[in-house]
C-alpha cells in the first residue's frame, strides 16, 4: 500500500492535487489555532464540528507505541509527550503500552497503520524486531519518528535520543576518577538487544580503557531493578571485594544498592554506584541520599518528538539523526542542577 505523506487520517489518495498541497497548510494553521482550521482546545482533540475546516486538516492523529510502563522513566517520556501535544488544538494523540513484549509492539505498529495515523512515534524495545514495522509504516507513507532506542537500518523519518555511547564513556572516566585509576566493577547491562545498553556497555569500555579498572562480574539486567538486585547478590557472594557498581539505569543501581544492604556487611556504604536517567524523584533523589555517587542524565525526547512531528506534518525538512544532551549529577553538583558534559 503506498499513499501520499504527511496527510491527517481522512483518506485523500483519491482528492485532486491542489488539496494535497493543501494540507500541510491548514494542518498547521490548525496546530497553531490562528487559522480557519482553529479548533477547540482539547487535550485529546476530538473531531470538529466546523464544516469550513477540510476534513484532513480537522484532526490530525499521532500513534505513539511506548515499549512499556514498568520504570519511572517511560511513565515520563509519555507524561512529556502529551503535555507537549495538549497545548496543540486539533492534535489527536493515541498512546499504546506494549508491556515490554515486542510482539505486542509489532501488533501495535500495525494497527496504526491500518488506521493510517499521521505519524508513528515509537520507543522500540528491540532493536531488530521492531525494524520490519517500521519499515512498512515509511512504506505506507506514514513517518516515523523513533524515540530512546534505535531500530536497525535507515529506513526511519527522524530518531531522537542522547548520545549513549558518550554517557557509558563519561561513567567509565568518572569511575576510573573516582576510584584513583584502578579498583573492580560490576556491570549491571540494560537489555543487549536494545540499543542504549549495547551502547553504554561500548562507551564504558572505552572510558575505562589503559587505566586499571576492570569489569569483575557483567550480567543482563533487561533494565529491571528486581533482575539487578538478583544479579548483585550473586555478584557479592562470589566477590569479596567489589569496588564499584555500573549500572546502566537508575533502577538497577538501586537494585544493586539494596542486595548490598540485605547482604548485611555494610558494604554498601564502601562500593560506588553510578547509574543513568537522573529523573528528579529517582536517580537525583539517590545522589542526595547519598545511594548513587553519579547519576547522568538520559532525556526522554517526549517535548523533542512532539515538536518534530508537527514540522514533518507541516512539509519541513528535519534533520535525521536528533542528539539530546545529558548531564552528570554528583555529590558535589547535585544542589547546582548538575554539570553539562
Ligand atoms: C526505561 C529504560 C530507562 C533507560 C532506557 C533505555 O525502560 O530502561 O531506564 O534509560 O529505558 O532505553
Amino acid at each position: 500500500m503506498t499513499r501520499p505523506p504527511y496527510r491527517g487520517n481522512t483518506p485523500i489518495a483519491s482528492e485532486p492535487m491542489s488539496m494535497h498541497r493543501l494540507v500541510p497548510i491548514l494542518l498547521l494553521a490548525a496546530l497553531a489555532g490562528c487559522g480557519p482550521g482553529t479548533e477547540e482546545p482539547t487535550s485529546t482533540g476530538g473531531p470538529s464540528s466546523d464544516p469550513t475546516i477540510a476534513p484532513a486538516a480537522r484532526e490530525i492523529t499521532i500513534g505513539m507505541s511506548q515499549c512499556n510502563l514498568g520504570e519511572p522513566w517511560r511513565v515520563q517520556m509519555n507524561k512529556d509527550i502529551e503535555e507537549a501535544a495538549a497545548v496543540h488544538p486539533g492534535l489527536k494523540l493515541v498512546m499504546r503500552d506494549a508491556q515490554n513484549r515486542s510482539e505486542t509492539q509489532q501488533s501495535q505498529v500495525r494497527e496504526f497503520i491500518q488506521q493510517q495515523v499521521s505519524l508513528l512515534i515509537i520507543s522500540p524495545k528491540e532493536s531488530r524486531p521492531l525494524t520490519r514495522p517500521v519499515e512498512e509504516a515509511m512504506d505506507a507513507g506514514i513517518p516515523v519518528i523513533v524515540l530512546d532506542r534505535k531500530v536497525e537500518g535507515d529506513r526511519y523519518t527522524c530518531f531522537i535520543g542522547a548520545d549513549n555511547v558518550k554517557i557509558g564513556r563519561e561513567a567509565g572516566k568518572h569511575l576510573v576518577k573516582l576510584l584513583g585509576g584502578k579498583g573492580d566493577i560490576v556491570e549491571l547491562e540494560g537489555l543487549m538487544t536494545s540499543t542504549p545498553g549495547q551502547e553504554r556497555h561500548k562507551g564504558f569500555i572505552e572510558g575505562i580503557k589503559g587505566s586499571g579498572v576492570r569489569v569483575i562480574f557483567t550480567a543482563d539486567c533487561q533494565w529491571l531493578e528486581p533482575n539487578a538486585q538478583r544479579e548483585m547478590k550473586s555478584a557479592l557472594s562470589a566477590h569479596a571485594k567489589i569496588d564499584a557498581v555500573y549500572a546502566h539505569n537508575d533502577p538497577s543501581a538501586h537494585g544493586a544498592y539494596m542486595a548490598a544492604r540485605q547482604e548485611g556487611k555494610g558494604r554498601e556504604k564502601q562500593i560506588r554506584f553510578v547509574g543513568i536517567d537522573a529523573l528528579p524523584h529517582e536517580g537525583v533523589r539517590y545522589v542526595t541520599d547519598g545511594i548513587l555517587s553519579a547519576t547522568f542524565q538520559y532525556p526522554t525526547g517526549g517535548k523533542e518528538a512532539i515538536e518534530t512531528a508537527l514540522k514533518i506534518l507541516g512539509g519541513e525538512k528535519v534533520e535525521k539523526n536528533v542528539t539530546l544532551g545529558t548531564r552528570i549529577f554528583t555529590g558535589e553538583s547535585v544542589s547546582a542542577g548538575g554539570e553539562a558534559i
